[in-house]
């Protein structure tokens, strides 16, 4: 890793990103919008809590700047320092005020996957797990593993938003998408070369939304009936 370039890269975010970039969070549950990104930024993503760009001098990082007030920058900064160097998660080079640079994940998100049809082998998933387990080992609890944070790369599989894994309250979503991955897509969607277009998978993280929620309430009621 060359730290000069590092510096410089670090120099350039501070002033020619950071003071000019806007982006806002207009609705906790959708992605954040980036209303402004200066020449010659590039967006590379947009998750709920934050935007990702990339500078095309600097190909090799990125940078995750989160929207304003949007809560989770520490915690990811302690995140990265428990996880280390592990080839399935990114790396953290520098934090400060909001923003990380971290190591770029070449890839395409799950997510992107099923919209673009591109066939998910097993191993990818296989990858992700394994990751999982360690970021176990280093004392973290993987939360929010979702089709938009984790990546194919070249048939292996990448976890690249790890910012709530040190949240300890139980999350399904692995185990759901890994269920959805081997009783629809490998029987059904990945043979037919079936591709679901983006206002579909809306429904789908919507509903999905909104059926945790009832099955959160219900286990609340039923909680209180047994307990009675
Ligand atoms: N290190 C990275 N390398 C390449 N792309 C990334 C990286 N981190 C994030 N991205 C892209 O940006 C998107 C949003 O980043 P994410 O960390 O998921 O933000 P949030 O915490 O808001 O959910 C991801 O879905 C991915 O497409
Ligand atoms: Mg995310």
């Amino acid at each position: 890793m060359d730290r000069s370039l590092i510096d410089q890269l670090i120099e350039t975010v501070h002033q020619e990103l950071i003071p000019k970039l806007q982006i806002e969070s207009i609705d906790p549950h959708d992605p954040v919008k980036i209303s402004y990104l200066p020449y010659p930024w590039q967006k590379l993503g947009a998750g709920n809590y934050a935007a990702v760009v990339y500078h095309p001098d600097y190909p090799n990082w990125v940078v995750k700047i989160y929207a304003p007030g949007r809560p989770g920058f520490e915690e990811e900064v302690e995140v990265y320092r428990r996880l280390g160097s592990h080839p399935a998660f990114s790396e953290c080079l520098y934090a400060t005020e909001g923003f990380l640079i971290l190591k770029r994940l070449h890839g395409v998100t799950l997510y992107d996957c099923i919209q673009r049809g591109l066939r998910i082998p097993k191993k990818v998933i296989k990858d992700i797990d394994q990751a999982l387990d360690y970021a176990r080992r280093q004392g973290l609890y993987p939360h929010d593993v979702h089709g938009r944070n984790v990546m194919m790369y070249q048939g292996r599989g990448l976890v690249v938003d790890i910012s709530d894994f040190l949240d300890e309250e139980k999350c399904s979503k692995w185990n759901n998408l890994k269920r959805a991955y081997y009783w629809l897509y490998r029987p059904i969607f990945s043979p037919l070369r079936l591709r679901l277009p983006y206002f579909f998978l809306d429904i789908v993280r919507k509903s999905y939304r909104l059926l945790s929620k009832l099955k959160k309430f219900c286990d609340r009621i039923l909680y209180k009936i047994y307990r009675n």
